[in-house]
């Protein structure tokens, strides 16, 4: 596996790969590498001939008073993780590196981006776009693999390759959980044993909804009433619990399409995030 830390290197290294025509896949991660992350490599394994992890704690998607100092780092850890995970090439660039001295531009995109994480985090969604506009340059993927737990932000980039016309396919998985339930987050380290227990909540509750779902329920009122219930009974207040549409992440009110309620809370200092789908024909007729 090789580790490049240049834009320079990189292309020099994937040019004459891409003439051969042979297939690049991207996953791009900001370290702290978990199972959920190695599922993507696989993901993207699967589709791919070569593949790339980019390893870059970006520091634009950081709001000023967010944990950018203390978003954990481990460099050799990570490259231990990747070793045997399918990964050939991994980028693992200096801030200096991806946003050089009076660099000026910056990728938005609006409507999709707006409400949940997008209000929540102002500026948020801006700064992974950017970012991965810029990685998509350098890199030049055929497929990019995402996790869907950051569902917004993987409503977000597909809608940016759609309107930037980029020949990338972009690819969402699954989330992987801990076998209790919790999705897995670099973050989680951070909760305590209190507050790991709690955060449990989190997807109980959507797997409450979920139940209701498949038992025929599709009234959002009804629907978010039954992941809330397990939340607010560990003392937990979300920034928000809410049922929109899988696609476009619309307001819904009843689920006539697939659809998908997300919900983030923080617990102490650690903000975490989850969402379970509700797809028509896999549940409710
Ligand atoms: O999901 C992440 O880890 C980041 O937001 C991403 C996509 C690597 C951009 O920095």
């Amino acid at each position: 596996m090789d580790v490049l830390h240049t834009v320079l290197d990189v292309k020099r290294r994937l040019r004459p790969v891409q003439m051969q025509g042979l297939r690049v896949g991207f996953v791009p991660t900001m370290g702290a590498l978990h199972d959920g992350h190695l599922s993507l490599v696989s993901e993207a394994r699967k589709h791919s001939e070569v593949v790339v992890v980019s390893i870059f704690v970006n520091p634009t998607q950081f709001g000023p008073n967010e944990d950018l100092a203390r978003y954990p780092r481990d460099l050799p850890g990570d490259l231990e993780k990747l070793g045997g995970s399918g990964a050939d090439m991994v980028f693992a660039p200096e801030v200096s590196e991806i946003y050089p001295a009076g660099e000026q531009t910056v990728v938005e995109v609006t409507g999709v981006s707006r409400g949940l994480c997008g209000a929540v985090r102002p500026g948020h969604f801006r700064g992974v776009t950017t970012v991965v506009s810029k990685l998509f340059h350098i890199v030049r993927p055929d497929v990019a693999v995402f996790g869907q737990k950051d569902f917004q932000q993987l409503a977000v980039i597909r809608r940016m390759a759609k309107d930037l016309h980029l020949d990338v396919e972009i690819r969402g998985a699954p989330i992987v959980r801990e076998p209790d339930g919790l999705a897995m987050s670099s973050r989680n380290r951070f909760l305590s044993p209190e507050d790991r227990a709690r955060a449990l909540a989190l997807s109980t509750g959507l797997r409450a909804a979920h139940q209701r779902f498949t038992s025929g329920a599709l009234a959002a009122p009804e629907l978010l009433a039954a992941a809330a219930a397990p939340i607010a009974a560990v003392g937990l207040t979300p920034e928000y619990l809410e049922l929109r549409s899988a696609e476009e992440l619309t307001p819904v009110e009843r689920v006539e399409a697939n659809a998908v309620m997300l919900v983030a809370a923080r617990l102490g200092n650690t903000r975490l995030i989850d969402n379970q789908l509700f797809e028509l024909g896999r549940g409710a007729a």
